[in-house]
């Protein structure tokens, strides 16, 4: 189906499962030579994260290790913004190589506010794969090591990616209408 509605929204394919795998199966070849020999530690951001996490794991043929957490937002007290918090991150990650997974960076805050919380526990490497990235709508400075596809902002959902808690289990990658 190339169009299909979730909630009130309409949505049209915008990437195919052929293209999204074949992709990946790009970026797991690069880390696969980034990373030879090392065992790096990928941790993956719940919840939109897991099928591209899944799927990129698979055609690792390194050692490697997953886990998987979870980012919680609050609003601070004070105008000071927003604090991210990691929610099960119980590996020690110091002295390792550590690649952290997401499904989409947009404005960039969530990953530029956490980012100092893993460095702070002095992991060997940090390094940041995202599988969409929206650079218009990025505002804050980050450094994406490993990029899927970069789209325009406009609003997308599937594999792994929601509209209000639905889509996410759609194969493709569909773009709001
Ligand atoms: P950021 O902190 O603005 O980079 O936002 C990151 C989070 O916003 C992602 O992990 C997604 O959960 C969500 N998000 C941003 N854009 C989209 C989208 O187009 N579809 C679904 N979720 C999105």
């Amino acid at each position: 189906m190339s169009q299909i509605k979730v909630h009130d929204r309409n949505f049209e394919v915008y990437l195919p499962e052929a293209t999204i795998l074949e992709k990946i199966k790009e970026l797991a070849a690069r880390i696969n030579r980034d990373y030879e020999g090392k065992r790096p530690l990928f941790v993956a951001v719940l919840n939109g994260s897991f099928m591209f996490a899944s799927d990129l794991f698979k055609q690792l043929n390194i050692e490697a290790e997953l886990c998987f957490i979870k980012l919680a937002s609050y609003k601070g007290m004070k105008s000071s913004g927003n604090v991210v918090t990691s929610i099960g991150l119980e590996t020690d990650i110091f002295g390792r190589d550590v690649i952290i997974v997401e499904d989409i960076v947009d404005t960039g805050k969530t990953l530029h506010e956490f980012l100092p919380k893993l460095q702070h526990q002095q992991p060997r490497s940090l390094k940041i794969a995202t599988f969409l990235h929206k650079p218009e709508a990025t505002t804050y400075p980050l450094k994406l090591d490993y990029v899927g596809f970069e789209i325009p902002n406009k609003f997308v959902v599937g594999y792994g990616l929601d509209y209000d808690g639905l889509g996410r289990n759609l194969k493709e990658i569909y773009q709001v209408l």
